[in-house]
């Protein structure tokens, strides 16, 4: 089987802290292995998973524009390319991450750019399970992801304007011909029961709920003293909750 998980949303809901329990549970579950991609230019979510970064994508597309001298003329770019892709993924336990750094710049070097989709797709395909964290708004899946993404996860808080960005979004989603086979809402920070009001406005809008994940002390604690949320008890209700809803996941994929 094969799965990837895209995560997106408005600014601030909880799409990184999400994406990094969505990879505990995969690997936790024994769905290895995962490759947790950061599609984010202002990149976080190796903060969240622990790890340190030492180059992204964006980092070795400039790098090998700007004239590498050091390696054998033998090689192409585009083998010169493949291999600093290959040597910029952070191995971890039961995964690996994949920083994608900052976006191409204004100038086309349309070359590189369609190289590194390659190389990309290629690695990509390698992986049975992917979850990938977006930043707020839509427009750069379109240009930088190309691969297709079974489930899209848009969070949006336990408000009314929340969940309409969220479903902005998702309409943005179906206007931009992106490979997207499902989208759901998941509701992050809930404070108890949702209530019937906000419960009827998501029906109303046709907008598919997949889970209500609790507002956890615990994923506040950690992270205020700058631990990463992945370690997070796995008793702890946000990480139950999104275990629940992966479980479910994997099963109907299998
Ligand atoms: N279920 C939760 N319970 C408690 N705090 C949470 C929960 N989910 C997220 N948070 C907190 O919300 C804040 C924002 O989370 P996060 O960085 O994951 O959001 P984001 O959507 O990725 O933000 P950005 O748009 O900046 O990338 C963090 O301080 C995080 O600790
Ligand atoms: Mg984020």
């Amino acid at each position: 089987m094969s799965l990837t998980i895209a995560v997106s949303g408005k600014g601030g809901t909880g799409k990184t802290t999400l994406a990094g329990l969505i990879i505990k549970s995969l690997v936790n579950r024994g769905k290895k292995p995962v490759l947790a991609v950061d599609a984010d230019a202002n990149a976080t979510l190796n903060e969240v998973l622990g790890l340190e970064v030492a180059a992204t994508v964006g980092s070795v597309r400039e790098n090998v524009l700007a004239g590498i001298k050091d390696l054998p003329a033998s090689m192409s770019k585009s083998e010169i390319l493949d291999m600093k892709i290959q040597s910029s993924l952070i191995e971890a336990a039961g995964y690996d991450l994949l920083v994608m750094g900052r976006p191409e710049g204004p100038g086309c070097y349309c070359f590189a750019n369609n190289l590194i989709r390659d190389i990309i797709e290629k690695l990509t395909d390698s992986y049975p399970f992917i979850v990938i964290d977006n930043e707020a708004g839509m427009e750069h899946l379109s240009r930088r992801t190309t691969q297709k993404i079974d489930i899209l996860f848009i969070i949006a808080n336990p408000i009314k304007r929340s969940v309409l960005t969220a479903k902005r979004i998702s309409d943005l989603v179906d206007e931009m011909d992106i490979a997207v086979r499902k989208k759901k809402l998941i509701i992050n920070r809930a404070d108890g029961e949702l209530t019937p009001e906000l419960i009827d406005y998501i029906e109303s809008v046709n907008f598919d709920i997949a889970a209500a994940i609790p507002e956890d002390r615990l994923v506040y604690q950690m992270d205020s003293k700058g631990q990463p949320t992945y370690d997070i008890d796995q008793q702890s209700a946000a990480y139950q909750a999104i275990d629940r809803l992966i479980g479910d996941l994997v099963q109907a994929a299998s």
